[in-house]
């Protein structure tokens, strides 16, 4: 029966980003550095069908311009900064696209999360994200390893059609899923369950673990925590501090 994880390991949540600006190459630079193993990053579609990595729906909190981003496509890509918001050291820091993060994983020997943000719009937009970063990620070396995520299950059946031997992890982030859980983790032919520390418990990841699922908890930065899930059996915790992670929790 599966209930404790002996090597639980840490996911650098949009890369070291206590130490660097979220979701950059910086960022995920910086896991190599302090021997993180796998980084998270957050996906998103431009109009020219370039996949940027960005967790929000604007550029307002994270870059040195406002609005929505939809609508660019990758020539404006290098006007925009998403650096300095964090620190002057950070100064034109880009916003990356996936094929750049595709080649420092496979120059550095570095895993990810991959998760896919979910847009309100029409189901054929919604499938042109699964399309073009399934693209992106074919140029990954063989020995690198993925794990798809998202909130949508619609995505990630999208994906699991797209790229039949995907890794797929559902995210979940309140209740709503404690009855769907079983029959979407079923459906997706999931590898690994997502949920939130605010709704995760003792027993949910015992039945989680039982069921033979990853379990990797967002997001979780105090090392006592961590290692309280490291007890109920999670498999991985993300978090925005890596670095203070003991080195059996980074490999
Ligand atoms: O994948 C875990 C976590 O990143 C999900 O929440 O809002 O940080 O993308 P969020
Ligand atoms: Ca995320």
């Amino acid at each position: 029966m599966l209930t404790k994880c002996r090597d639980p390991q840490v996911i650098a949540h949009r890369g070291m980003s206590s130490l660097a600006p979220e979701n950059t190459l910086a960022a995920f630079r910086l896991c190599a550095e302090h021997g993180v193993t796998r980084f998270e990053l957050d996906v998103d579609l431009l109009a020219d069908g370039t996949v940027i990595v960005l967790h929000d729906s604007t550029l307002d909190r994270t870059t040195n311009r406002t609005g929505a981003y939809h609508e660019l496509s990758r020539a404006d890509l290098g006007r925009i900064d998403a650096g300095s918001w964090f620190s002057p050291e950070f100064a034109g820091e880009p916003v990356p696209t996936l094929d750049q993060v595709v080649d420092l994983m496979n120059e550095n020997g570095l895993d990810a999360n991959v998760e896919l943000k979910v847009r309100r719009v029409p189901a054929a937009q919604q499938r042109a994200l699964v399309t073009a970063v399934a693209r992106d990620l074919d140029r990954l070396d063989p020995d690198r390893d993925v794990l798809i995520s998202s909130f949508s299950p619609l995505l990630l059946h999208e994906f699991r059609r797209v790229v039949p031997g995907a890794r797929i992890g559902i995210l979940f982030e309140n209740k709503r899923m404690n009855g769907l859980w079983h029959s979407v983790g079923l459906m997706l032919d999931a590898a690994a369950l997502h949920p939130s520390d605010s709704t995760v418990t003792r027993k949910s990841v015992r039945r989680f673990r039982e069921a033979g699922y990853e379990v990797n908890v967002y997001t979780v930065n105090s090392r006592e925590r961590a290692e309280q899930l490291a007890e109920w059996g999670v498999t991985g915790v993300f978090t925005d501090r890596a670095q203070d992670f003991p080195e059996d929790w980074r490999a």
